[in-house]
């Protein structure tokens, strides 16, 4: 190859060239029938575009060599730019890949166009066949198409060459929240048609089924042949011609032999509209003929007629305001690091579906055509998001004359491939690019081509809720305190939706507040949601001896969010980088193996589909969705009795219409006011097999109370054995390592730390309580024992009185905290256990992990786990795998010996292996070291969780109030 005239233009310094050679975007989808190119390509890595040639090796297409090459390892940054150069400009070292691969072009193409489709290349796409120049691309998560009918020749082999250059003008509105990598990210084929083809073809669909179809036909032959012509048929129905459109067009002076147009329309009669409660599909054929009649060019599509509109200030999904619960989704896996199979999408919105999402922001950019089809066939709302964050350098960007087409080619080309997809119902113009006149210019050119949904833009919504002059037809703050929502949808100034585009941050042990949030979204009209911040912790699996990402061999590897021995989930920093930002990456509602962390349980429930009411007597079902009944649904009544019974019966659900409620029966005799507390669950399973969920799967739990607990037990007599305590004035009891103490602190949370709370623990002092015992004495039977810890904002009293009960010791314990000390992480007695006693029973909320503020969707019941299945491994070791509400629990061996606590009130319990400064200490897990026995605490009172890593912390209910706290817990032997 001689000089090589793509790379002498340096394309990756220069925002102005967003491509050259591509063919437009479109929304005819090629890939059935095509040829794969993906597989093992021959690739180098350059130190720079202009390098020298190094060695050949092989590269995974598709793949980004930052997962399999050791010499250039993933990145991570969140607002940073991981180069100095100010845009457009790129650092000297700039790792280029060239990947080269031989095609054997088949005989039969002979005569055909032939099509070059790059599904996605980070960040510039330089590509040469046969030794050629043919394209350029940019926009790493758009697919790149080329004609090559000149360049090759059916029947011979051919030599495709990609050089992929990582940084460029791109990266610098490429700057989101993430992994940097490079490389080829989406698949790679080869497909052909007749030169006379379907260049695009766009569909309309609304929910009164006036259905609309446009064509447009070139012929790259030449002028297009006479008499050609385009026929559909939806679902066997067929369309019929526009002749209105024909006869403007035969009239139109400007039409040329060039452009074809056609429209076709319908009307559909009985329209099953779609919704993402009822995604209704049909099949949807486009014909592209000779004037013979012959089919040059065929075109399919599956179509859901429904409507988004916005009025006043509801967004309404065909008439209805919907409320969007959604999540921000990244293309994201642990061992490819952003290529996804469409198992993986699948995989990703069946997970989203059990939990009771129903939208996704493809955050923050165009993902694989395949995750709207199975939006489209699941049932989801997507915002589709165009790939643009220059969130280094946002205000310098959004202005700059030099990146005006790059903005306006990524929204408009996101919007020429998407537009048929029912479950896109809004645009989204990209992310934290500030706000300027090339956002104004894209969102020009959406409403001209696309009228039919809402734009949103957060930048342009941030600077004003209310201006409606703005690129943004949604309010759509992100980490927006839900009292300032609150207070703007009753201030009588609300102009649009508010609908958060991002909203509970869920980096490690988070998300409080979340059942708040909705109550207040739910009962003020004008408020519809939101999306939680996010969908993935995006941790690598990665090997500990070498430091290099697994990979693919990865497979297998990674169980329940746990890595295998000598592995680990790499975070920020975990590559060697020197700019990064550390854990910010790890904050999703699963783990990087898709394991749905706690969260998800409590989403589930505030979102579920049914809900359970009991006031003065009268029980009633509510269904909480927006378009369908309850027939979908089965479900089974459980009453649970504070005697540890489970009584169960079958139910059956009324009919309810969406929005509804009725009154039905108590499934059981009511109960006996001595039967103490008693709770009644209807648990909620799907009837049938669902797209995304097979029959039987549990949807919701939920719960009511029927009976409060009986107050006033009476004092039980001194039989039991007498107080050992030892020369520190702690309890001594067989069955303990560590006698209980005081414990006000945690191990800091992501929220404790970001939000400065674990800081003010560590001036405090609660991180290293040193105990002094100010008094012990007997009072007959009893042992009090008062004790005082300096804390930096004054002395902290304690008291605990020892009882001998019946089989065991009563423990009543008392803190006073001063008043300077209004934010401790908790209140209450922390003990260790022998080793041996495995399993936890308990009767409070569960089975999965809850705290004060995120605790709606844990039942109470009699539940029972391993220990070591009660701990949640996020991947910055904290405090993890409490539960709330616990009355009571056992702590038992295989011979089922072990302990019996009962607690005097709910409280929040944790059992694990790990010592709160064990899990402060560590970075990542593999470093934590069980102990033998169990670390337990009962806390009178514990910290809510909030979402300080990024949002709002919890509420002032949910804090640990300074004065005196009271708790008490009897201690037995099993
Ligand atoms: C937002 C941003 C996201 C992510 C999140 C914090 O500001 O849009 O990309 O950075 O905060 O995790
Ligand atoms: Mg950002």
């Amino acid at each position: 190859m001689g000089r090589d005239h793509l790379l002498s233009l340096r394309p990756w310094e220069s925002p102005e060239t967003t491509s050259w050679q591509r063919l437009p975007m479109n929304a005819v989808d090629r890939r059935s029938g095509a040829l794969s190119l993906d597989g093992s390509w021959h690739f180098q890595l350059l130190p720079s575009p202009t390098g020298a040639s190094g060695e050949w090796t092989l590269a995974d297409v598709p793949g980004v060599w930052t997962m399999q090459s050791p010499h250039d390892l993933p990145q991570y940054t969140n607002v940073q730019m991981p180069f100095g150069d100010v845009p457009p400009h790129t650092p000297a070292a700039n790792p280029t890949g060239v990947y080269e691969r031989s095609v054997d072009i088949p005989a039969e193409w002979a005569g055909r166009r032939i099509v070059l489709q790059v599904g996605a290349a980070e960040s510039v796409l330089l590509v040469h066949v046969n030794g050629r120049q043919v394209g350029i691309s940019k926009d790493s998560h758009l697919a790149a198409e080329f004609d090559l009918t000149a360049v090759v020749r059916p029947g011979d082999p051919a030599t495709v060459r990609f050089t992929v250059v990582k940084w460029s003008d791109a990266s610098h509105i490429e700057d989101q929240d993430q992994w940097w990598h490079a490389g080829i990210t989406r698949s790679v084929l080869l497909y052909t048609t007749d030169p006379l083809h379907l260049a695009d073809v766009t569909v309309r669909a609304p929910r009164d089924g006036r259905l609309r179809v446009d064509c447009t036909v070139r012929d790259t032959a030449g002028p297009l042949p006479e008499g050609w012509y385009v026929t559909a048929a939806l679902d066997g129905q067929l369309l019929s011609q526009d002749t209105e459109f024909d006869r403007l067009n035969a009239e139109d002076m400007r039409v040329s032999d060039f452009y074809g147009e056609a429209r076709l329309r319908t009307v559909v009669r009985d329209v099953r509209p779609w919704t993402a409660e009822t995604p209704e599909l049909y099949e949807l054929a486009v014909r592209l003929h000779r004037s013979d009649g012959s089919i040059a060019d065929s075109s399919h599509h599956r179509v859901g007629f429904r409507d988004v509109e916005i009025v006043g200030r509801d967004l309404l999904v065909n008439g209805e305001r919907v409320f969007i619960r959604g999540a921000n989704r990244h293309d994201f896996h642990p061992l490819t690091g952003r290529t996804v199979t469409a198992d993986d999408m699948r995989a990703d919105l069946v997970v989203l579906k059990r939990f009771g999402f129903n939208a996704v922001r493809t955050s923050h950019y165009p993902n694989d055509p395949t995750l709207y089809d199975l939006a489209d066939e699941l049932g989801l709302y997507v915002v589709d998001e165009a790939n643009i964050e220059s969130h280094d350098h946002a205000h310098e960007i959004a202005d700059d004359p030099r990146y005006l087409p790059a903005f306006v080619d990524r929204v408009s080309r996101m919007v020429l491939r998407d537009k048929n997809h029912p479950s896109i119902i809004v645009w989204s113009l990209g992310n934290e690019s500030d706000y300027g006149a090339n956002h104004d210019a894209a969102a020009g050119w959406v409403r001209r081509h696309d009228p039919t949904r809402p734009i949103q833009y957060e930048g342009a919504a941030k600077i004003d809720w209310t201006d409606e002059k703005l690129a943004s037809d949604i309010a759509c703050p992100m980490y927006a305190p839900i009292e300032d929502c609150v207070a703007h949808a009753l201030s009588g100034r609300q102009t649009k939706p508010l609908i958060q585009c991002e909203y509970s941050h869920a980096m490690g042990n988070s998300n409080g507040t979340l059942a708040d949030t909705w109550a207040a979204i739910e009962s003020t009209p004008g408020l519809q949601g939101g999306f939680i911040w996010e969908f993935w912790d995006h941790g690598i699996l990665q090997r500990v001896n070498d430091g290099r990402p697994a990979g693919r061999g990865g497979v297998g590897l990674y169980d329940n969010g746990v890595t295998a021995p000598g592995h680990r989930w790499a975070y920020g920093g975990d590559f060697g980088e020197a700019i990064h930002d550390g854990a910010f990456i790890a904050d999703g509602v699963v783990f990087p193996d898709r394991t749905p962390k706690p969260v998800m349980y409590e989403h589930r429930e505030i979102a579920g589909p049914v809900r359970l009411t009991y006031d003065e007597g009268v029980l009633r079902i509510h269904n909480r969705q927006h378009f369908r009944g309850l027939e979908w649904l089965a479900a089974e009544w459980l009453l649970v009795g504070a005697d540890g019974t489970t009584l169960r019966a079958p139910a059956s659900l009324p009919e309810v219409e969406p929005g509804g409620s009725t009154q039905v029966p108590l499934p059981f005799p009511p109960p006996e006011p001595s039967a103490g507390e008693t709770w009644l669950t209807l648990r909620v399973t799907t009837a049938d097999d669902e797209a995304w969920a097979p029959l039987g799967t549990e949807v919701c739990v939920p719960q009511v109370r029927l009976a409060a607990a009986a107050t006033d037990t009476p004092p039980e007599p001194a039989t039991g054995p007498a107080v050992t305590l030892d020369a520190d004035a702690l309890l001594v009891h067989p069955l303990l390592t560590s006698a209980p103490r005081l414990s006000l602190w945690r191990a800091p949370t992501d929220n404790d730390e970001l939000g400065g709370m674990a800081a003010r623990w560590h001036d405090w002092g609660l991180d290293a309580l040193v105990r002094k015992v100010v008094d012990v004495r007997e009072e007959g039977s009893r042992v009090v024992v008062l004790s005082e810890y300096a804390t930096g904002a004054g002395p902290v009293r304690h008291e605990q009185v020892f009882t001998p009960v019946t089989g065991g010791i009563r423990v009543e314990e008392s803190a006073e905290l001063p008043a300077g000390l209004d934010d401790a992480a908790r209140v209450g007695t922390v003990f260790e256990t022998v080793p041996g006693l495995d399993v936890l029973d308990w009767y409070g909320q569960g089975p999965w992990e809850s705290y004060p503020d995120r605790s709606t969707g844990a039942p109470v019941g009699h539940h029972s786990l391993p220990v070591d299945e009660l701990f949640t491994p996020y991947l910055r070791p904290q405090e993890s795998g409490g539960r709330h509400g616990v009355r009571r629990f056992t702590l038992s061996a295989p011979d089922a010996t072990g302990l019996a606590v009962e607690l005097g009130a709910p409280g929040q319990v944790s059992v694990n292996r790990y010592r709160a400064e064990d899990l402060a200490a560590a970075t990542h897990h593999d470093e934590l070291v069980p102990r033998p026995g169990c670390v337990v605490h009962l806390d009178a009172a514990h910290r809510g969780l909030g979402t300080a890593s990024c949002g709002p912390d919890t509420s002032a209910g949910y804090l640990v109030a300074p004065g005196t706290h009271r708790w008490e817990w009897t201690l037995r032997v099993l």
